[in-house]
């Protein structure tokens, strides 16, 4: 019997070094898996049988001996591969994580790793980018750029030195699923950053990871050790001429650095400030030159379609949102966690199929989907498809994925107010709507909720958003009337 009992910091946060160690006490193979993303039965054990692995959660110290003694459990979940939460879902970029030990090079060639990357290295370079582009991917960051336009972008540029950068700054309040797939299955990152190196010629990466998330930060720093030492980074890669080799910067617990350009400042050394755009940094990124910047996922979903072929992952999603995405549950929500699915999937499902209502048992009131500058979604909206370009019509995002669940007594004004506060918080400073404006806009809907000279507020407040909207740098300011605009208007409804 082996017990796979993960190591992700989800379950650590909830006991499960404590039931690694019992089992192991008890002489017992241990497995430190990634996780299934169920965190509400974190921690999450897994016991082989010849049935399969059967799951059972969520786990206490106490419950080793009964669940080794076999038989029925009242923690028993049953077979992992048939609970209708995971098998429901079309795992592509997660396919992996909980079901290796992530940083074991033996687990990852025995579930497909590799397959991709030695595809890649037998086709030329150019060919490489057409199949991504091909395949419909977009950037999993928020802004859902075409994945191999921004490829085909660097490929173009001249220059012997071009860098990859994942953006692992996981800043959105509410997601988590980068850091679940560093800590879950950090050699699929790895595998698509030196994809992305072969396609576009370059020779040296970067992993920007929030100072948040220290787990994640060991866990891609023992896999990177591993895949040096395995050959799948260095020179002569695979046995082929490609060189290229990564390193992890860990960042200073700035949301604003999740920014590219200051993410690029912030891993040039300096203080993490916005660039004006362009030069876009596909041709001016890192020091200058040349450079690809994806988030996590983008990144990890690559050797999936390399391996796969394109038309796999363009057959998925609807619309031009092809593939899948990563969904992250979260707030009052039953059954929080990851939810990869194909786009198409209504908010209404996710919510309600997936996330089964509120924790507090009480009404749905609306979510906040795509991070703390993604709109407030009402109820009356939950028809809608998980599409970026249906969230845009809508006035709304899907952003990075994550999706915030709010029961009935959110107080909406206070929403409004926080997104403000976050802004003022948050902002590098160097654009007036925003520096300014975040701070000016607390102090309107502050006067707004006290009932004072509301409608004249109103007016002054609609106008303060739409100069953010036009005037903001980047999508720091650019992007703060959303939430803010969204929830008043709810909060409106509400008191009027
Ligand atoms: P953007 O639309 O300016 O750019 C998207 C990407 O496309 C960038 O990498 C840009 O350099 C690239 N690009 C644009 N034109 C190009 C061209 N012609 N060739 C090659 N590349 C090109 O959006 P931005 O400001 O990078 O991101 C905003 C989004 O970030 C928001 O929509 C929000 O969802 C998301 N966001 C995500 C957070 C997270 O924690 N993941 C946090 C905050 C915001
Ligand atoms: Fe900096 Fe805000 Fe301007 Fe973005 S919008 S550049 S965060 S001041």
């Amino acid at each position: 019997t082996v017990v796979y009992v993960p190591r992700d910091s989800a379950a650590r946060s909830v006991g499960a070094d404590e039931v690694a160690d019992a089992f192991r006490a008890r002489g017992v193979e241990v497995v430190r898996n990634g996780s299934r993303g169920m965190l509400w039965l974190e921690p999450f054990v897994e016991v082989t049988t010849p049935a399969g692995r059967v799951g059972y959660g969520p786990v206490t110290a106490p419950d080793v001996d009964s669940i080794l003694a076999g038989g029925p459990h009242p923690l028993r979940i049953g077979v992992v591969d048939d609970i209708p939460w995971l098998a429901r879902q079309n795992r592509v970029t997660f396919a992996r994580v909980g079901i290796t030990d992530p940083v074991s090079p033996v687990d990852y060639l025995a579930h497909g790793g590799l397959a991709g990357l030695r595809r890649a290295l037998s086709m030329a370079p150019a060919e490489v980018v057409a199949e991504v582009t091909e395949s419909g991917l977009r950037g999993r960051g928020g802004a859902g750029f075409p994945a191999g336009i921004k490829w085909q972008t660097v490929l173009g540029c001249d220059g012997p030195l071009k860098f990859v950068c994942a953006n692992a700054d996981e800043g959105d309040s509410g997601t988590f699923a980068d850091r679940m797939m560093l800590e879950g299955d950090p050699f699929a990152l790895i595998e698509g950053m030196t994809i992305a190196a072969h396609a576009v010629g370059a020779t040296e990466g970067y992993v920007y990871v929030r100072s948040e998330y220290p787990d994640a930060v060991a866990t891609l720093r023992a896999a990177i050790d591993v895949a040096r030492a395995e050959g799948w980074l260095g020179t002569e890669i695979l046995g082929s001429s490609l060189t290229f080799d990564l390193h992890v910067r860990v960042g200073a617990g700035a949301y604003i650095c999740g920014e590219e350009t200051s993410m690029l400042e912030s891993l040039e050394g300096k203080r993490g400030m916005v660039r004006a755009k362009p030069p876009i940094p596909a041709i001016e990124g890192l020091f200058g030159k040349p450079t690809v910047v994806n988030n996590v996922l983008t990144l990890a979903t690559v050797p999936a379609i390399l391996a796969r072929g394109p038309a796999f992952y363009r057959a998925l999603g609807v619309e031009r949102s092809r593939g899948t995405q990563v969904f992250q549950l979260g707030g009052n929500t039953l059954r929080g966690g990851i939810v990869e699915a194909a786009f198409g999937l209504t908010l209404g499902e996710l919510v309600h199929d997936f996330g089964g209502g509120t924790l507090s048992g009480r009404p749905v009131r609306c979510v906040q989907v795509g991070g703390p500058l993604g709109a407030y979604v009402p109820t009356s909206q939950f028809g809608l498809p998980l599409d970026y370009e249906a969230f845009a019509a809508a006035g709304a995002m899907l952003g990075h994925g994550g999706v915030v669940v709010f029961d009935d007594r959110v107080d909406l004004a206070a929403q409004a107010r926080f997104a403000f506060e976050f802004c003022a918080e948050e902002s590098c400073g160097k654009c007036t709507p925003c520096r300014v404006g975040a701070v000016r806009g607390v102090e309107v809907v502050d006067r707004i909720r006290a009932g004072e000279r509301r409608e004249e507020n109103l007016v002054l407040l609609e106008d303060l958003c739409v100069l953010m909207t036009d005037g903001s740098l980047c999508a720091m300011g650019g992007l703060t009337p959303m939430p803010v605009r969204s929830a008043l208007k709810l909060y409106l409804q509400e008191t009027s």
